[in-house]
């Protein structure tokens, strides 16, 4: 088993060039499905996430070229099943999309019902009715999800939760459909546009990503034939920004969008942070502790609940009292038990969770619950005193590209090791 051993309490300091974003590229691997052609795909983050991705597509039959450790070539001319491997599609969230894209694709397939993050309940109810009002069967029995549909047509689709997969979902089995399919209440978050951007350019022809209403106008096939660039990650960016505050460091953060990150700058500044805006890098700097703050999670363009755990470390040592309402998933306060172990004085209940700020955390061994947990965990380990022992290193690899390296270019005490 490995863990990440940090030795605190370091001010980080420097640059750090941020990945291309895990949430857009685990969407876009499966929209390669729609083109029944050739494609190349760069600035993809190399993680776990979307090695697994990329094995389904394999497995379905499509030839994956890695040209550079961060880009690769895709020929999905020759997909040739319908049932996806049901061990990899269990791994990982996003093992969602293939669904989407099959129905499609081929009108048909049979995966293995999506694992990923233990945040509490995930249901895809929403997916579900979209594909259905689009003309698909839906059929979720024995652990296992099989759609199918002999046709699909569009249709107008209202969501009734706000929900980044199934928008994307439903997008993605739109694209191919006869006439026009409306996604009305769709999630705005820069991933969803970029993989409209993605599917434009590949022949699409999608209106209004990153607004509540989607119009995708279907079109009979995509060309491939392009390379497409994914937009950088804003929760890694928005990770290192915090691990300036929380350090009370000084970190210049490269390739990112700092439109993306407007809510997290908004309470960075409330908190006493200096923030400078350059609009594809953005330099953080903090002195002091940081005050306290009340902090509400929200679908985009709100704060997002993938930056909660990093915001929370940063406040567990804040000056009085914050508090932090978690309004999208049901069990992601798991890290602050974690926290506690390290002298953070932390009540959660339900979806509240309060942060008595302490003046230091010190060292202690503690376990990632999930990946932003986990990025959390690794925040507090470089700030605190002594050592700090982070352990399952999974769930962090499956969305952070070489963490540690990142870290450690910063000035991090921190070092990976076999236990
Ligand atoms: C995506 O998950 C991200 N994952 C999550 O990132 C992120 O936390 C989440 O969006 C919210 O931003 C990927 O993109 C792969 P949702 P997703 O559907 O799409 C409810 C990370 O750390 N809901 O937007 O699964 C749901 O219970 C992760 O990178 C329904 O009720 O999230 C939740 O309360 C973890 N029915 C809310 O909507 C549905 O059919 C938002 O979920 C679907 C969702």
């Amino acid at each position: 088993m490995e863990k990440l051993v940090i030795t605190g309490k370091t001010h980080l300091k420097g640059e750090v060039t941020i990945s291309g974003a895990k949430n857009a590229a685990v969407a876009i691997l499966p929209a390669t499905l729609l083109i029944d052609g050739i494609c190349t795909i760069d600035n993809l983050p190399n993680i776990s996430d979307v090695k697994m991705s990329c094995k389904i597509l394999e497995d379905l039959g499509a030839k994956i070229t890695w040209n550079t450790p961060n880009e690769i070539t895709i020929d999905t001319r020759h997909i040739n099943k319908t049932v996806a491997s049901e061990e990899l599609t269990r791994k990982f969230r996003a093992s969602y999309y293939m669904i989407g894209s099959m129905l499609g694709r081929k009108g048909a397939i049979t995966v293995g019902m999506p694992g990923g993050c233990k945040l509490g309940a995930r249901p895809i109810d929403q997916h579900i009715k979209g594909f259905e009002a689009l003309g698909a069967t839906v059929e979720v029995s024995q652990g296992k999800i099989t759609a199918t549909a002999s046709e699909l047509t569009g249709t107008s689709i209202y969501m009734d939760v706000v929900s980044v997969g199934a928008t994307i979902n439903v997008m993605l089995a739109s694209v191919l459909a006869k006439g026009t399919t409306v996604i009305d209440n769709a999630a705005k978050e820069p991933h969803i546009v970029d993989v409209a951007n993605f599917l434009n350019t590949m022949g699409a022809d999608i209106r209004g990503a990153g607004t509540d209403v989607i119009k995708i106008n279907g079109v009979e096939k995509l060309t491939g034939n392009s390379t497409y660039s994914i937009v950088p990650d804003q929760i890694e960016a928005g990770t290192f920004m915090l691990a300036a505050v929380a350090s009370q460091g000084d970190i210049l953060i490269k390739n990112c969008i700092s439109k993306h990150l407007e809510s997290l700058t908004a309470k960075i500044i409330e908190i006493g942070g200096q923030v400078e805006d350059y609009g594809d890098s953005i330099r953080v700097k903090m002195d002091k502790r940081p005050s306290k703050a009340t902090i509400k999670t929200l679908p985009y363009p709100g704060f997002p609940t993938d930056l909660q755990p990093q915001m929370g470390v940063t406040l567990s040592i804040a000056e009085g009292t914050s508090r932090i309402i978690e309004s999208i998933w049901e069990s992601r306060f798991q890290y602050t038990e974690e926290l506690n172990k390290m002298g953070a004085q932390i009540t959660a209940q339900g979806k509240t969770a309060f942060f008595e700020g302490v003046s230091s955390l010190y060292g202690s061994p503690v376990y990632a619950s999930d990946l932003r947990a986990g990025a959390a965990l690794i925040i507090a380990g470089i700030i605190a005193e002594g050592k700090t022992e982070v352990y399952n290193l999974e769930h962090i690899d499956r969305g952070y590209e070489n963490i540690e390296e990142k870290f450690r270019k910063l000035g991090a005490k921190i070092e990976r090791v076999e236990e």
